[in-house]
């Protein structure tokens, strides 16, 4: 069942427009010093920070289907828009200059820095040849007003312009973590464990794509999603619910999801989104001195403490494995030197 489950869904995904800008599977390894400076059970990583694309992370597999469409409509510009600091929009600079397609970019400054230096993904964004414009504050509904009228202008001067993360191409996105939920099923397989939980810095297409995957084949592990941003819980829910339910559409899987199939839990924030918490902080030490791997401030430092915490409170059994995605985002790192060194 679960073999043929697996089959199928492949199937259904190489069904798919796509384009080659990673490097597939990532690993799934051992973390054996870590698991030890905790005492906690055998802790392994999936290692999507290694995807190949600009320093890599979750939205090169995403991008691999989005840009697929961008082209097949016919594009040759792209406008976005996200935090100064976005992972995404680094991988998309990346992408779009493999691809050569004209990318603008209008983002949000999270933090006061953000308006100063020009550092980690913003520089990146920068040297991949996308037009920056940095907003004067962080009001996403201007910034959803500001992308409209940019593509509009565009338009108007003749550009084909495709704005990814839209509702009708979003589950695309969703539909690159389903296929993770695949790559992990077989590793695991492949390693002899069996994982309870999957926890991963996720509140929207990663996670609605990872429960997407899960689900279809039999639910081999929990996913256990850790929200970097505040938004509200339905919410949250209600926008992976959709997404999740539009992807199975897409991939013709019977198979329908509700907003309490999604697991996310909103307690490792710290004082806000793109803001470095404590705990995140001390989770980005705790690696890099124990496997010499990096996370962020802002995403996986934050989902990383979430698996420690628990660990601590012995919530995990220590006899039974646990998985940690690690989704990228390294390169902001460098805009945060002295939120991580204590300067
Ligand atoms: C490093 C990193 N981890 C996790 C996420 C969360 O992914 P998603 O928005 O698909 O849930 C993002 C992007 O938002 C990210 O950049």
């Amino acid at each position: 069942m679960m073999l043929e489950r697996e089959q199928q869904l492949e199937v259904a995904i190489a069904g798919l427009k796509r384009v080659k800008l990673g490097y597939f599977p990532t690993p799934l390894e051992p973390l054996p010093r870590l698991s030890a400076a905790l005492g906690g059970p055998p802790i392994y990583i999936k290692r999507d920070d290694l995807t190949g694309l600009a320093f890599g992370g979750n939205k090169t597999r995403m991008l691999e289907f989005s840009m697929a469409e961008a082209l097949a409509r016919g594009s040759d510009t792209v406008v976005m828009g996200a935090a100064v600091q976005s992972n995404y929009c680094r991988q998309l600079a990346a992408a779009c200059a493999k691809l050569g397609l004209e990318l603008h970019l209008l983002l949000r400054p999270e933090r006061e820095a953000d308006t100063k230096e020009i550092q980690g993904n913003h520089f990146l964004q920068r040297l991949f040849g996308a037009q920056v414009t940095v907003l004067p504050d962080n009001h996403r509904a201007a910034q959803q007003a500001a992308i409209a009228a940019k593509a509009e202008s565009l338009r108007k001067a003749g550009r084909k312009v495709y704005v990814p993360r839209q509702p009708d191409t979003v589950d695309l996105d969703a539909i690159a973590y389903a296929e993770v939920a695949l790559e992990i099923t077989r590793q695991c397989r492949d390693l002899g464990i069996q994982p309870a939980y999957l926890y991963a810095t996720a509140f929207d297409t990663t996670q609605a794509g990872l429960v997407l995957g899960m689900h279809y084949l039999g639910k081999p592990m929990h996913v256990r999603g850790i929200t970097p941003t505040e938004m509200p819980l339905e919410e949250r829910q209600h926008k992976m619910m959709v997404m999740a339910n539009q992807g199975a559409e897409r991939l013709g899987l019977e198979i329908e999801f509700h907003a309490t199939d999604f697991d996310n839990d909103d307690g490792f924030i710290g004082e806000r989104y793109g803001v470095a918490s404590p705990a995140g902080v001390e989770a980005i030490h705790l690696l890099a001195k124990t496997e010499g791997i990096l996370i962020d401030p802002a995403y996986t430092g934050k989902g990383l403490s979430a698996l420690i915490a628990h660990i601590r409170q012995g919530k995990l059994d220590k006899a039974q494995p646990v998985v940690f995605l690690h989704t990228g985002g390294a390169p902001a790192l460098f805009a945060f030197v002295e939120d991580v060194l204590h300067l």
